[in-house]
């Protein structure tokens, strides 16, 4: 006997009886490729049959740019369905038109009517459903007023369950504020499998995310540049973040190290401490948790005795991208240490580690890599923590091979340590 994961659940459902593990055909919880490389990283190996995926981001941002390249790009051979509240079949031709995104099993439907759309599924039975999107879509039977959390999450459920039994992907459009999702897709956050978040970073640069990932980690960036001809994929991302700049470095300016989900980008971070005014301190800091930056500043205080705390604290990321990997606390402190004191870090200077309350620089995961990547890009200092706490292993590493092999031949890049923040110092500005 074997049972595939969209019938398994149908069979299940009205049965009494559970299966033997073993009976379960693993092949039913197969991916199938979104075409979108950057999509699929994110998603943790691209789209799981039978799941739905919640995609919310601001107007304007792609993301229907995005799933109609998806919907054109993905390596399944079975139909497609695009379904929008929002724009008539001419306006999505145009469209297609414009990105290349045409192809002969992608199918068009305009409509709000949720009773309609769920008959469009059992014609069609696509193998992939956009939904663009979720606030558009109306049943009576979930209120009168449309697009309430209410008439979300009614919708919602009953498109994830048709996907579900029928072992199809289907995407949710959510149109959220900047202040995060808002209180309609919210609700529908509990429904699906994974919630990504398409982000504007600086200019055309765009950040995919996922917040919550039931087949895959949510550490993943996955970035993109929107273009003339819709978004095209930053695979090899580690130096766009940098800035090229000649001479010396202005004070205030830290390259960090970071490692999200499985690759290495150097980003610039930047500080600005000016002398707080009515006596309150403040941190502005949107792309680094403001109580990040507090904690760090408050290190440095206690362990240089350098005075952060009557500044208010500017902290920026060039490029816009957003960080919260622990890996960035040594260069944020240093950006900090460096804006207060006036003296800017020495070239060719990349930093990683993590900082704990009582100064001491602590290992990360992935430092080889880490390095190697900076070397890559022409930093000639790597400035870490002590080797002999992390060794030369590669710890969280998904791709052994590849990349163990790699560590082998290449030569080891040579390192700066510091097992404290005093000890970091005295090395940038001995
Ligand atoms: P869109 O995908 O419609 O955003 P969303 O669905 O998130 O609201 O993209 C909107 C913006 O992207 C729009 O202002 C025009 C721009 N854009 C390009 O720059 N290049 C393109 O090829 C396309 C299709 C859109
Ligand atoms: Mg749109």
């Amino acid at each position: 006997m074997s049972v595939s994961a969209g019938a398994g659940r149908a069979e299940i459902k009205g049965e009494t009886y559970s299966l033997p593990i073993i009976a379960i055909d693993p092949a039913s919880g197969t991916r199938i490729l979104s075409g979108s490389p950057e999509l699929d990283r994110v998603l943790g190996g691209g789209f799981m049959r039978g799941s739905a995926i919640l995609l919310g981001g601001e107007p304007g941002i792609g993301k229907s740019t995005l799933l109609l390249q998806v919907c054109a790009k993905l390596e399944s051979k079975g139909r497609v369905l695009y379904i929008s509240g929002e724009e008539s079949p001419a306006q999505i031709r145009m469209r297609a038109d414009r990105l290349g995104a045409l192809k002969e099993n992608l199918e068009v439907f305009c409509s709000s009517d949720l009773d309609r759309i769920l008959s469009v599924f059992d014609a069609v039975r696509p193998v992939l459903t956009v939904i663009d999107s979720i606030q558009t879509v109306y049943s009576p039977d979930a209120g009168v007023v449309p697009g309430t959390a209410n008439q979300i999450k009614y919708c919602t459920q009953e498109m994830t369950e048709w996907a579900k039994t029928h072992d199809s992907i289907i995407v949710f459009v959510a149109h959220v504020t900047k202040d995060g999702l808002i209180a309609g897709p919210k609700a529908a956050e509990h429904i699906v499998d994974a919630v990504l978040a398409f982000e504007q970073a600086e200019g055309d640069l765009r950040a995919l995310r996922a917040s919550k990932n039931r087949f895959g980690s949510t550490d993943e960036l996955g970035l993109y540049r929107m273009g003339a001809r819709g978004l095209d994929e930053l695979s090899d991302p580690s130096g766009i973040l940098l800035i090229q700049r000649s001479g010396e470095l202005p004070p205030g300016v830290a390259v960090a190290i970071v490692h999200e989900g499985s690759r290495v980008l150097l980003v610039e971070i930047q500080a600005l401490t000016v002398p707080a005014k009515a006596g309150i301190t403040r941190v502005y800091s949107d792309r680094i948790d403001a109580s990040r930056v507090a904690r760090i500043a408050a290190v440095i205080e206690k362990q240089t005795g350098l005075r952060l705390s009557d500044q208010d604290l500017y902290v920026n990321v060039a490029g816009g991208v957003r960080l919260a990997e622990p890996g960035i606390d040594l260069a944020l402190a240093a950006a900090l240490y460096s804006a207060r004191t006036g003296q800017p870090l020495p070239m060719g200077a990349a930093l990683a580690g993590e900082l704990s309350l009582a100064g001491e620089v602590r290992p990360v995961r992935q430092m080889g890599k880490r390095a190697r990547a900076a070397k890559a890009l022409g930093f000639s200092t790597v400035l870490g923590p002590a080797e002999a706490k992390y060794g030369d292993r590669e710890d969280g590493d998904t791709k052994p091979e590849a990349t163990r092999a790699g560590a082998k031949s290449a030569t080891k890049p040579e390192w700066a340590q510091a097992d404290s923040l005093k000890a970091a110092i005295r090395a940038l500005w001995r």
